[in-house]
């Protein structure tokens, strides 16, 4: 039978025999809680990027305080924003690709509203200074406990629903978000085990040296599995949707996954280069850093050229430059990532604004506009429309937030490696040549310029809220059916 045949007979089955409904209520609440806690979080970075060029900014509030709000920042952008994409990504992904409903309705509305009560006590606590002081570990043992209950209820219902499938195959975007759940959930639990002395207070189990490698082998990790792994996922399925090709190498992106598994575990210690932590886990950190490489690009590559043959489509589709660009930011962070694990490179990157360049180009570059161009791309189906309220408003908002985010990335580029020069310039007679305060000087500019990067960027994300409320207003409401898989994939229960 030919293939346009086999669709037809699919077409004409799923007419006659529908198999559900998919569940798109849990996709498009974290779909709209993903925007919202973007605009919040984006915000709060916005404000604390100013608070360093005009530091009198919040002077005498002390939850307006820098420190309060750094980790407010990096726990919202990473757990609000990131998360809720991920998990609207997740469920959408694994329901369309598994031909089946989600196994419970009533755990889905558990994790959405169990994952908000967490982000709202977050938002709570972090500002009144309640911290472990632990980095993008902060919040204290209460809520670290009802985030391991929601992630293991998030698991089951992921897992559960890749058991219901309807097809033998998983398809690969599947394995990413599994390897990226299983492994928070290992990293949370091991890195948060500590001795309660108070309703908002703890002590880790682990001191010294022991205490840094835990810490950072989490830390490293949760950039490996949430902000990688994840959004590969989102790769690995928006992309070859929106561009209507199958991905470039299946067998590629199967080398890529376990690649990228097996490898990254091991690169935490570049972390801690020059520390109290033995030399030899340095360079282990350092030598498995460098490999990262190979999967990392590669795995890039195969999203990147599942354009090959439809590339004239970047002129016209928005969507689609959103998750090529973030593509090609994850190969500059994947590229500078391992440079800058190597020591003596590290010895100059280390402490300067060379790795907050290096986190945002992850951040806002990878991470963001892959996120944004994948929610663009599912929330028209949920609400039946074609497209978004304006193609012509998520192109300025490609845009806008490209030119913010070289501006943030390049004046922190800059700034990094000017403070790591000035810092170890030294006279004839061994003297420092410049004081600190001069080279916190020398960094203002850029400090300015990282703002106005950041001011684009937020303005991007309001347009979007407002492109996402426009879509949502002229919605009808819609139930998806779940589509019959195909014949030669069929899974007989
Ligand atoms: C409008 C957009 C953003 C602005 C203006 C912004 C600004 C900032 C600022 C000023 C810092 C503190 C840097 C320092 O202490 O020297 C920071 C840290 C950080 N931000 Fe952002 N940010 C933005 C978006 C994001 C996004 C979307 C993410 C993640 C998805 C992110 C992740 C982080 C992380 C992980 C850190 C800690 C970096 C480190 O410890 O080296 N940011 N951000
Ligand atoms: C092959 C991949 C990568 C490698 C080998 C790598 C390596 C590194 C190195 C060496 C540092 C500096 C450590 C230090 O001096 O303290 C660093 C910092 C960081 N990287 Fe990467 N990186 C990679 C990819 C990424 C990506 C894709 C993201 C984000 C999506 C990211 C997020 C971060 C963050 C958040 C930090 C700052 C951690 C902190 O000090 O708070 N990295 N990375």
């Amino acid at each position: 039978m030919s293939n346009a045949s086999v669709q037809a007979t699919v077409a004409a089955t799923n007419q006659a025999a529908p198999l559900g409904y998919y569940n798109d209520k849990v996709v498009k609440q974290f779909a709209i809680a993903t925007v919202i806690w973007g605009v919040v979080g984006m915000t709060v970075g916005l404000f604390i990027a100013a608070q360093l060029y005009w530091p009198t900014l919040g002077e005498g509030i002390p939850w307006l305080s820098y420190g309060r709000l750094r980790p407010l920042h990096t726990n919202a952008v990473i757990f609000a924003f990131g998360g809720c994409a991920l998990f609207a990504t997740s469920l959408d992904v694994v329901q369309r690709t598994c031909h089946t409903r989600v196994i419970s309705d009533k755990l889905a509305a558990f994790v959405f509203w169990g994952w908000q009560a967490i982000i709202v006590a977050a938002a709570i606590s972090l500002p009144l200074g309640y911290t472990q002081g632990k980095e993008y570990a902060e919040l204290e043992w209460p809520i670290d406990i009802a985030i391991a209950v929601v992630w293991v209820a998030y698991a089951v219902l992921f897992f559960g629903t890749i058991a219901k499938r309807r097809v033998n195959h998983i398809y690969v975007a599947n394995w990413f978000y599994g390897g990226y759940i299983l492994a928070i959930a290992l990293l949370h639990i091991v890195n948060n085990i500590s001795m309660p002395a108070g309703a908002m207070k703890s002590y880790s189990a682990y001191a010294g040296a022991v205490d840094a490698m835990a810490q950072w082998w989490y830390g490293h990790n949760a950039v490996g599995f949430l902000l990688t792994a994840g959004f590969l996922g989102m790769m690995y399925y928006y992309v070859p949707k929106q561009a209507g090709r199958p991905i470039y190498s299946y067998r590629l992106s199967i080398v890529h996954f376990w690649a990228l598994i097996a490898v990254y575990m091991w690169a935490g210690p570049h972390h801690l280069h020059y520390t109290a932590l033995p030399d030899w886990a340095q360079s282990v950190g350092m030598v498995f850093s460098l490999i990262l490489l190979a999967p990392s690009w590669g795995g890039a590559m195969n999203g990147i050229l599942t354009l090959s043959g439809v590339w004239h489509k970047l002129r016209t589709d928005p969507i689609l430059k959103f998750l090529i660009v973030a593509i090609s930011f994850y190969m500059i962070a994947t590229f500078e990532g391992p440079m800058m694990s190597i020591k003596t490179v590290n010895s100059l990157s280390h402490y300067t604004d060379w790795t907050v360049g290096h986190v945002h180009a992850g951040a806002l570059g990878w991470v963001a506009m892959i996120s944004i161009g994948s929610i663009y791309a599912l929330v028209p189906k949920l609400v039946g429309a074609k497209q978004m309220h304006s193609v012509k408003w998520i192109d300025t908002h490609f845009w806008i937030h490209t030119i913010g985010v070289l501006l943030y990335i390049a004046s922190m580029w800059i700034a990094g490696v000017m403070q790591g020069f000035m810092w170890r310039q030294t006279k004839s007679d061994g003297t420092l040549t410049y004081s600190f305060v001069e080279a916190l000087q020398a960094t203002y500019p850029y400090y300015f310029v990282r703002a106005a990067g950041g001011l684009l960027v937020v303005a991007g994300m309001l347009l979007m809220a407002y492109n996402m409320w426009k879509t949502f207003a002229a919605a009808k409401p819609v139930q998806n059916p779940v589509l019959q898989p195909h014949p030669s994939d069929a899974r007989v229960a």
